[in-house]
């Protein structure tokens, strides 16, 4: 591996990319992304300025999610690709200084994993014990004398909705599922569940990958009387769903335990390995948990910001609350869109240019480390995907696309399968709805987004890279959000009116929309969201 600044903390100012596998390039012609699609992509992300890309899980499955339903950790979906590729893709990528992150799904297997398959076979399995099983209406429904199979263990609900338990009519207990049936949750009492996951990070490590990205960090250990969940009163989309504040399913104290036990393993590779988690929590002071004292995770994902609103004021909060929350030395990690929300230029931005454009400017120019979502650079946003054609099971009657309307397919060009796929292939989702927007149509002009977002992630990595700097809120406007960050003094303009910005001064690095505005940069005016990098003077 040859990261770029493969330092201690080399995630420190470094830009990351997920990558949705499936729907970045497909080589083979299947209508899906594989391995070699993002073999082939890599010279596009060097020149774009990228550390390290995230995949999306890559494992064998049965895709009821996807590949969040593991059914072997140790290999590689054959859709995507084989091992050699694997191994092919972490070595070009490494020549090239950038570093592969794998998606790492611990707090449940798939129904087909020979550990679950083997569970299912008898009470007294090798790998019963794996996975959470419980009698009819122990601990939750109501008391029964005769165990009623219509009685769940107790009143949590997985991620549709339903309960969150189903029976298993051979061995007349039921299986925990906190999402879909065929995602049981492993048992994390057990220690040889420990066992086995430690054994995957080594083998994954020694094969050169720089760290995982872990799903559901905040699941794995679930009460272990199993008590039921308390009604969610008030509350936001991160606090609990389906009316429920899943206390006693998520964010056990024992969860803590496996990153401090993974973080000793992470950090006896050179460079240390990346433990990235999925903490999906609204708490601050919950996700600053998770980074332990400087020993659990290295970066958690913060929801809140991504969840906030468009607005100077809102976001500032949350960065500022962050950054106060977050152990000393401890790397906050942004992002704004991901395969599972609707992507930012369209959730943040309505699809207004001028504003992902500040959005990238602001997610650039943030302390600590940034995760961009394929498309984020070209301001891709949601697409219609109309229900006939809707490929995941856990939104299918969402809005106009659920969680596949952030996952079409990477648009690369303007031609008919958008350089995704050979022509004639259909793609496993549609297309998106502003193929105009595109790498090969903005990649040659420079007042692109594209060309705005290279900017400053070459600026980012000149400034950033290896370190974590210091933020500072300075006076705005109404509207306004400016922020000294390391050496760099930021305005951005989250209004409709034009602002001015008194006593703000610095030399002008980079603003957007682009080059018609310089001459009006040096008067430190700021167009309706209209976003400018000075260096502080
Ligand atoms: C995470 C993933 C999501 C998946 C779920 C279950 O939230 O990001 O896509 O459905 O976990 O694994």
């Amino acid at each position: 591996m040859n990261v770029t600044s493969a330092g201690p903390r080399w995630w420190q100012g470094a830009t990351m990319y997920q990558i949705y596998v499936r729907s970045w390039r497909d080589t083979d012609g299947d209508g899906y992304g594989d391995l070699g699609g993002v073999i082939a992509g890599l010279d596009y992300l060097k020149w774009l300025g990228i550390d390290a890309i995230w995949l999306s899980p890559t494992m064998p499955s049965p895709d009821q999610d996807w590949g969040y339903d593991v059914s072997d950790y140790l290999g590689v979906h054959p859709q995507l690709g084989t091992m050699a590729d694997m191994d092919k893709l972490i070595a070009e990528a490494g020549d090239r200084g950038i570093a592969i992150l794998l998606d790492l799904v611990p707090n449940h297997t798939s129904d087909a994993h020979p550990w679950f398959i083997d569970a299912l076979s008898a009470r007294d399995s090798a790998h019963r014990d794996y996975y959470v099983w419980a009698d009819p209406a122990a601990g939750g429904g109501p008391p029964s004398a005769s165990p009623d199979p219509a009685a769940p263990p107790n009143n949590w609900v997985d991620a549709i909705g339903a309960s969150a338990w189903t029976f298993d009519d051979a061995t007349g207990q039921y299986y925990l599922h906190n999402f879909l049936p065929g995602q049981p949750d492993l048992n994390w009492w057990e220690p040889r569940v420990h066992a086995e996951f430690e054994e995957v990070l080594r083998f994954w490590f020694g094969r050169g990958v720089a760290g995982f990205r872990i799903d559901v960090a905040h699941g794995l250990y679930k009460d272990a009387l199993l008590r039921d969940n308390p009604p969610l009163v008030g509350g936001g989309r991160l606090e609990g769903s389906f009316g429920q504040r899943p206390i006693y399913s998520q964010n056990r104290p024992e969860t803590h335990g496996v990153y401090r036990d993974w973080r000793r393993i992470a950090d006896r590779y050179a460079p240390p390995r990346l433990l990235l988690g999925e903490t999906w929590v609204g708490d601050l002071a919950r996700l600053a948990s998770y980074y332990g004292d400087d020993d659990e995770l290295d970066l958690a994902f913060n929801f809140p910001f991504l969840f906030a609103r468009f607005d100077a004021g809102d976001l500032a909060g949350v960065v500022e609350r962050t950054l106060a929350a977050l152990p000393a030395g401890a790397c906050p990690v942004w992002t704004a869109s991901n395969h599972d929300v609707s992507r930012f230029p369209s959730r943040w931005c309505g699809d207004d240019e001028r504003k992902a454009r500040l959005a990238l400017l602001v997610l650039a120019t943030l302390p600590g480390a940034t995760v961009l979502y394929y498309g984020d650079e070209i301001a891709m946003t949601d697409a219609t995907v109309p229900a006939a054609l809707r490929r995941d099971h856990m939104t299918p009657g969402v809005g106009t696309g659920g969680r596949d309307a952030a996952r079409t397919p990477m648009q690369w060009d303007g031609s008919l399968t958008a350089g995704f796929t050979a022509e004639g292939v259909t793609p496993w989702l549609p297309y998106g709805d502003n193929a105009h927007r595109n790498v090969a149509g903005q990649r040659d002009d420079p007042g692109s987004t594209l060309n705005l977002c290279r900017n400053l992630l070459a600026l980012r990595r000149a400034e950033f890279a290896g370190r974590l700097v210091a933020y500072e809120r300075l006076p705005a406007p109404p509207g306004a959000w400016v922020y000294r960050s390391g050496p760099l003094l930021v305005a951005a303009n989250f209004s409709t009116e034009t602002v001015a910005l008194d006593g703000t001064a610095g030399e002008v690095l980079l603003t957007t929309p682009g080059r018609e505005v310089r001459e009006r940069d040096a008067e430190l005016w700021l167009q309706p969201w209209q976003g400018m990098v000075m260096r502080a003077s």
